[in-house]
């Protein structure tokens, strides 16, 4: 019987519209195996700061440390520390200085509209797709969204992600928090039709220190693509992004930058707006330009839009 279902499950699996086409790699979850941990258990210190916090200290999200006070301004209270049970800090998952990981989002620069109005679609739930954003945006006052989008909008943009072509990228897997890391492991694999985003330096981004940020591996050829398609829409099968996010894909108006953004954010982005899973009023917009796009045509742009100055 068992076997029946599961035989059934699969013949099921090409209906659901867009599921077969998911792009996993840029939504990486915690895989179940994992590798040794190499955490010594010491508390950890980070040059150039005096700070030494010890691992559960470092995943305190109502504590995120803050290694770098000089590069950001002061913080406000909710993106220091939020508010428990439900509003974690801001600070830990998109550090202080808003650049975030991989396996969450670059808000440095946004505006307050283009951040309010997000906050409000995870409110709502037009916006899905992240467990934790659902759950704070619930939570979250009208003064709390923004206090955190007044700083953020604050916080300048900066170098974090460089974006390099290659055949083949190092090895990885999803650690704890759904952070892509380096196998131990080492050795590398074909690259494919991926973006394979790992930390400069593994213990920086362990640590959430907002020093140095991250390498993204993309396909060879894939940024000229990108290019190509972002400044002419390709024929019709899209529409120009600068008309909307501005002639350098730095922003226009309330309507976000591009430039120098995580890839893999991107491409989670361009890929739920056309499933649907992210349809807030102002997502409609996006609707025609992401209709006929494949996810190759999602990573090309991504990797090309990534690979520009912040
Ligand atoms: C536990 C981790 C975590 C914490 C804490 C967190 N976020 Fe997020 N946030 C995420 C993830 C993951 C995403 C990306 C979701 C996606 O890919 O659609 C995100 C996305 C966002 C975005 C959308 C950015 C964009 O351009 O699409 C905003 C705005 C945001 N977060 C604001 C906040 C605020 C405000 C707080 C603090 C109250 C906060 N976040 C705390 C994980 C977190
Ligand atoms: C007609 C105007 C328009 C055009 C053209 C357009 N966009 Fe957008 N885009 C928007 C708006 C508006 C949003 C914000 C949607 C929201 O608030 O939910 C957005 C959001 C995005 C996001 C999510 C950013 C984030 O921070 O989460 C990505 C990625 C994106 N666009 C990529 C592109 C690319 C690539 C192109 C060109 C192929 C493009 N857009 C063309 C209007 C446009």
């Amino acid at each position: 019987m068992r076997k029946l279902i599961t035989a059934m499950a699969f013949a099921l699996v090409p209906l659901t519209a867009g599921a077969a086409d998911k792009p996993d790699w840029a939504f990486p979850v915690t895989e179940k195996v994992q590798p040794p941990s190499r955490d010594d258990g010491k508390p950890k210190t980070a040059p150039g700061s005096n700070l030494s916090l010890t691992r559960a200290q470092i995943d305190d999200l109502f504590n995120p440390p803050d290694w770098r006070p000089d590069l950001h301004p002061p913080m406000p209270d909710v993106v220091a520390h939020g508010r428990p049970p439900n509003v974690r800090a801001c600070g830990s998952c998109h550090l202080p200085t808003g650049n975030g990981h991989d396996e969450s989002a670059y808000v440095a620069g946004l505006t307050p509209g283009y951040f309010t109005r997000q906050m409000l679609d995870f409110k709502s739930g037009a916006r899905k797709g992240s467990g934790s954003m659902t759950a704070i945006g619930k939570d979250i006052t009208d003064a709390e969204i923004k206090a955190a989008a007044e700083y953020f909008a604050s916080v300048k943009p900066r170098t974090w992600v460089r974006v390099v072509e290659a055949d083949a990228a190092p090895k990885t897997y999803v650690g704890p928090g759904n952070k892509r890391l380096v196998h131990p492991d080492g050795g590398t694999e074909p690259i494919g039709q991926r973006i394979i985003v790992v930390p400069e330096d593994e213990d920086i981004v362990l640590n959430r220190d907002p020093i140095k940020g991250f390498v993204a591996y993309v396909p060879r050829g894939s940024i000229a693509k990108g290019e190509a398609l972002a400044r002419t829409g390709g024929d019709g099968k899209t529409v120009a992004c600068g008309i909307c996010h501005g002639p350098t894909l730095h922003g226009l108006a309330d309507i976000p930058p591009l430039a120098g953004r995580m890839p893999n954010h991107m491409v989670r982005q361009m890929f739920m707006i056309q499933n649907g899973d992210r349809a807030g009023p102002q997502s409609a917009l996006m609707a025609q330009v992401v209709a006929k796009l494949s996810v190759e045509d999602m990573l090309n742009l991504a990797a090309y839009a990534a690979s520009l100055e912040p």
